[in-house]
């Protein structure tokens, strides 16, 4: 009886060894690719089934867009955009959104709603565990494949202003780069200063072909204050003014013949109720996708994108 008891002990132990080593593999899960080697070539480009006649694996599709700007808003949540304040602190990009040229969707961020994780999302097109999170301060080199690499290795000429955890993540990259950092929460304008300064000039060179910007100063001011605050407003419009000056600019540089420009504007998490992120709230989760081209037909309302 007394050794019946205690293989039963031992056989419940070994199951609850398993049970604990399942929890955390499914919690931290190991990534499915880490290594350089599983970068995808063009050998691996699947059939483009709107490409016409030639189904031709090992040839690239034509391009659709001759450059491409994204303007990333940290924090910006869908209703600051396609909600009231929308309407009334970022008119600009209301009107594009309810008649120019575009495309929007809400995009659903998949929890955690942390800023490393949710560029390794946005970058990778993969899942981003939890053990991101922990990596998020240390935010070492991206190894799995990403746009940011192969648009590098297509010869793509990229630019990046703002969050410096882009510049970590992607430390060569960049033909230039200025990284501005996060760590001092408090405060919330020249972190977006140094990404605006560079602007103007950029705008006018033709050297580039793909510029990101990361403004990390509503994201700032959602922690230090939450989403009602009367910082908000002025941030808002202090962005809607920046994308007015991107987009009138690639306007201007239209040229006759030649393949249309491409401006997004996108966040990578929104912000909870008291301007926190991290967590699955829908405040938290849904964030604005904007996407500004002459090759679109203008079109009517936003519509929802899983
Ligand atoms: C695909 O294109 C490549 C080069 O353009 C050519 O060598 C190859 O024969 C083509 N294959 C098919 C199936 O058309
Ligand atoms: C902004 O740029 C200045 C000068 O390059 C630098 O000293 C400062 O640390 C930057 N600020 C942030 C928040 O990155
Ligand atoms: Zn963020």
């Amino acid at each position: 009886m007394k050794v019946r008891s205690s293989v039963f002990a031992s056989f419940i132990l070994i199951l609850e060894g398993i049970g604990v080593a399942l929890f955390l593999r499914g919690f931290f899960p190991v990534p499915l690719k880490s290594s350089v080697s599983s970068k995808n070539k063009l050998s691996d480009l699947p059939v483009e089934p709107l490409t016409g006649s030639s189904h031709n694996s090992s040839r690239l599709p034509q391009p659709l867009f001759k450059r491409v700007v994204i303007m990333l808003v940290d924090a910006l949540r869908e209703d600051f955009v396609f909600g009231p304040n929308g309407r009334m602190y970022m008119p600009y990009t209301r009107h594009l959104v309810e008649r120019g040229s575009s495309h929007s969707f809400v995009a659903k961020a998949r929890p955690p709603t942390v800023t490393m994780p949710r560029i390794k999302a946005l970058t990778t097109g993969t899942i981003p565990g939890f053990i991101d999170v922990v990596m998020n301060l240390n935010s070492p080199a991206l190894l799995e494949d990403n746009l940011i690499w192969q648009a590098k290795t297509a010869g793509k000429r990229m630019v990046f202003y703002g969050d410096d955890t882009w510049v970590r993540l992607f430390p060569k990259h960049f033909m230039e780069h200025d990284g501005t950092t996060s760590f001092f929460v408090s405060d919330y304008t020249e972190v977006d200063n140094n990404v605006t300064r560079h602007l103007d000039s950029t705008l006018k060179r033709d050297d580039w072909d793909i510029l990101i910007l990361h403004y990390l100063g509503l994201d700032h001011i959602g922690h230090i204050s939450g989403p009602h605050s009367s910082l908000i407003q002025p941030k808002l419009m202090e962005m809607d003014d920046i994308l007015k000056k991107i987009h009138s600019s690639l306007i201007s540089k239209e040229a006759e013949g030649s393949l249309p420009y491409l401006l997004v504007l996108c966040g990578d998490h929104g912000m909870s109720e008291t301007g926190s992120h991290g967590g699955s709230s829908e405040p938290e989760i849904n964030t604005p996708l904007v996407l500004l081209s002459p090759a679109f037909k203008r079109k009517g309302k936003p519509s929802n994108f899983a």
